[in-house]
């Protein structure tokens, strides 16, 4: 359906500083990893930021923890870096920013795929038709002349699964998959950034309607889970995720909510 090397999979650097508040775009045709660049740019250069980092092709893409992040062509890959006070947003607002750029791209992609059900899975993925079509990965950077984060995206766009393995395609999706449509990843960028800055300034509001948001896109409220958090276990029924950003499990010996872990089992 789509070459590898369409014109629509290429990223337009010049057309995203028009159209986005980026400032300045780092592209590369293949890189490791667009965090790990970002992350190492920043620490060796007075970045103007907010910066993007963008590459057709990743060749260690990193997830959370241990995890790899592999994609194929079409896919947008991608790492923004901002200094969150240019923003307005507070040292103890951060924990809150991976749901918000989910948040915004729940947005991003209703509008790109109309009647689709988008949601988030706590703390960091977004789910189409309850299949991951996007990871997200936050890190901090460097904190000279001010604090940066790197916001590490990863969406699968163009990149089918249709020939992928069963249990991959029983598990991911990409916007090809889902619309039997091809898109232009530049468009999907400018519209993802779009999103982020609007819901940024949400969080810098403190606006309360934005946790309810989180709520009701809540992939996990209702399942049986097992949360991985250090060397703890933890196995509960979701009860959604609450206005700090935190997931709410039921467990055997009452309610309790947690900050971070990853989710190893959905029941
Ligand atoms: C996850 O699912 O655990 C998060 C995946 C994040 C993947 C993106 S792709 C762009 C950026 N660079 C990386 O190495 N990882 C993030």
């Amino acid at each position: 359906m789509l070459a590898a090397d369409d014109a629509r999979n290429r990223l337009d650097s010049d057309r995203i500083v028009r159209e986005s508040f980026v400032e300045q775009v780092r592209s590369h045709e293949t890189i490791d990893s667009t965090n790990d660049d970002a992350l190492e740019f920043c620490r060796n250069n007075l970045c103007s930021v907010p910066l993007l980092v963008v590459t057709s092709r990743q060749t260690a893409g990193r997830g959370r923890g241990s995890n790899q992040w592999w994609s194929s062509a079409g896919a947008l890959t991608c790492s923004l870096v901002i200094q969150p006070a240019y923003f307005g947003i507070a040292e103890q607002q951060w924990p809150k920013a991976s749901l918000t750029t989910g948040l915004a791209i729940c947005l991003a992609l209703d509008t790109l795929a109309r009647q689709q059900e988008v949601a988030l899975k706590w703390p960091n993925d977004v789910w189409m038709n309850r299949r991951k079509i996007c990871g997200i990965l936050i890190e901090v950077g460097g904190r000279r002349p001010a604090p940066t984060l790197v916001i590490g995206i990863g969406i699968n766009v163009n990149n089918s699964f249709a020939g992928a393995p069963d249990e991959l395609q029983e598990i991911a999706t990409s916007l090809v998959d889902t619309t039997g449509t091809v898109f232009d990843l530049t468009e999907v960028l400018i519209e993802v950034l779009g999103e982020f800055e609007r819901q940024l300034a949400r969080l810098r509001d403190d606006d309360r309607q934005l946790a309810a948001e989180w709520r009701a896109r809540c992939a996990l409220r209702g399942r049986f889970v097992e949360l991985e958090a250090g060397r703890q276990k933890i196995q509960g029924t979701c009860l959604g995720i609450d206005a700090d950003g935190a997931l709410m499990l039921q467990t055997p010996t009452g309610q309790e909510r947690y900050f971070g872990g990853v989710i190893t089992q959905i029941g």
